[in-house]
């Protein structure tokens, strides 16, 4: 079932000026809900713009986005309501902080969205130990803390309105493999425990394979593929041609299915492609 919906959206920046550029060509997918859709493709191609259509950040040109099956626009005057039930985390986040300190910082959505003391300090120390962000930082400025640090302090503030889908647009973006762990681990491990179905856009194939149930290709504004992980990596020459590469372990699975040894399960991870091949050399037990 999908949770939220996107139909024949189509969006142009600067409409009728010298600058119109279309960003969205009549797309239409749904994101599952409680699952994890990975959302990539190359730069320019139209995520961002369209995982800000999802909170109603931005209007759709034309088409429309359906949250548990309504419109979200049907009342131009509640769409504030939508972005306490879609949470979006937007790319580079950690320039949006701007409170005094880091308690503040992850409390001013559960403050807006009028909830006790008690409860919004639950909150914050609950978002916060999700992306590891120790009790003592709570009261320091978000300005003394380091970039990974500052994003995963952004990232808590929108868990911390318990979104009912949590969008992130390129979390892990410019951080060394460990910062991507702490901040990717940490989702995971959120969505696991809240079932909340989340979008998350990323440049990274591997961590699609990694963290993602479900992937949507977009290439040149418009939907170029999706499925479940393992459908959208079974169609690598495709993926090839839109200037993506599935990661090199899929590959080696796909040449050694190609050369007739019956591989299945999780191909795209290696700890999936090593438990695969173990597998077949034990005769298929
Ligand atoms: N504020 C804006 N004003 C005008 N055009 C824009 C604006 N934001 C994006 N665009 C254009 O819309 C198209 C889609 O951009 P978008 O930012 O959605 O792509 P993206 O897939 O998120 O790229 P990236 O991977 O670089 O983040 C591009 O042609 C871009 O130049
Ligand atoms: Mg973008």
């Amino acid at each position: 079932m999908y949770k939220i919906e996107v139909k024949n959206v189509s969006f142009v920046y600067g409409q009728s000026t010298p600058f119109e550029t279309s960003a969205l060509t009549d797309v239409s997918v749904g994101f599952e809900e409680g699952k994890i859709t990975g959302l990539i493709g190359h730069t320019g191609s139209g995520k961002s713009t369209l995982v800000q259509m999802l909170n109603g950040l931005l209007r759709p040109t034309s088409g429309q986005i359906l949250l548990d099956g309504k419109d979200i626009w049907e009342k131009p005057k509640e769409i504030s309501k939508v972005r306490f039930r879609v949470g979006l985390v937007m790319q580079y986040p950690e320039y949006q902080l701007f409170d005094d300190t880091v308690r503040s910082d992850i409390s001013f959505a559960p403050k807006n969205m009028k909830l006790s003391e008690s409860e919004i300090d639950e909150r914050v120390r609950e978002a916060a130990a999700f992306v590891d962000i120790d009790e003592q930082i709570l009261d320091k400025s978000p300005f003394e803390l380091s970039g990974g640090q500052k994003r995963r302090v952004a990232i808590a503030g929108v868990l911390a309105m318990k979104p009912e889908v949590l969008v992130l647009d390129e979390p892990a973006a410019g951080l060394d493999p460990r910062g991507r762990r702490t901040i990717l681990g940490g989702l995971c491990e959120y969505q696991r425990k809240s079932g909340t179905t989340v979008i998350l856009v990323s440049h990274s194939m591997e961590d699609m394979a990694l963290y993602c149930d479900n992937i949507v290709v977009m290439n040149d504004s418009k939907i170029f593929a999706e499925g479940t992980t393992s459908q959208v990596f079974s169609r690598a020459s495709e993926i090839a041609s839109v200037g993506l590469d599935i990661p090199s372990i899929a590959h080696i699975a796909n040449k050694i299915k190609g050369n007739g040894i019956g591989l299945t399960g999780n191909l795209y991870t290696v700890d999936g492609v090593l438990d695969a091949v173990l597998r077949e050399m034990k005769g298929g037990r």
